[in-house]
């Protein structure tokens, strides 16, 4: 690897950055939830709403629970990690195809849980994405930590797995469209330390 990576905390002026780093850390899917908001007439593009949602200084999953990598003066990766408050088990997923993450969210509650895991591309395999989990790992101060991922996600279960992570419950997906490929979401979890 050409430099040496940092890990700092994001800042609200990071939205921009983190929405599209959110957005492929979910393959995807945030930008498909996100463009609900053109629809509804709030927002020009869902990358704008997605920017916006990372702003807000009361969303869990925003700018105040993010890291970011950065290689070079340039930012490479993100890690978005949060306690899974008593309060999820009443949430209600936002559409259909968030139940089954719901689901699963709702088995770990008390539990620390890493929302979003992104490296860009040109930067992964580099251990970009170890740094990150192990970032987020050390802010869970010992308690359970869970996180979810997809049945066909190989290399992020390889990283979870020699992290500690074990398969805790799967659900199956409920696809955004016909021609998205099924697959499992699967809710892995690393006991207290
Ligand atoms: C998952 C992801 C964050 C990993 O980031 P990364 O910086 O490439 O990961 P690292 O270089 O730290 O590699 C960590 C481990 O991942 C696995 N891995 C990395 N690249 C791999 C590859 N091409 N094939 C198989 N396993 C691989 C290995 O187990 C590796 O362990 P090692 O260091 O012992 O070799 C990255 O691939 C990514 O952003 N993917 C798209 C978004 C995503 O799927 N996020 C997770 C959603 S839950």
């Amino acid at each position: 690897m050409a430099g040496v990576v940092t890990i700092r905390r994001a800042e609200r002026r990071d939205a921009a950055e983190l929405a599209i780093l959110v957005d492929l850390s979910s393959h995807g899917l945030a930008s498909w939830l996100w463009y609900g908001a053109v629809l509804g007439g709030t927002a020009q593009t869902a990358l704008e709403h997605g920017r916006n949602q990372m702003r807000d200084d009361d969303d869990r999953a925003g700018w105040k629970n993010a890291g970011l990598a950065q290689l070079d003066g340039e930012i490479a990766g993100v890690v978005i990690g949060h306690a899974v408050e008593p309060s999820f088990a009443d949430e209600e997923a936002p559409h259909p195809v968030f139940e089954p993450i719901l689901t699963l969210q709702q088995q770990a509650i008390g539990h620390w849980f890493i929302d979003s895991v992104g490296v860009y591309q040109h930067h992964r395999g580099c251990g970009i994405g170890r740094q990150l989990v192990d970032y987020e790992l050390a802010r869970a101060a010992g308690r359970p930590v869970s996180l979810i991922t997809e049945s066909d996600n190989d290399v992020a279960l390889g990283l979870y797995k020699s992290c500690g992570f074990e398969e805790i419950a799967r659900q199956p997906s409920v696809p955004i469209d016909d021609n998205k490929k099924n697959h499992d979401w699967v809710l892995l979890t690393r006991s207290a330390t």
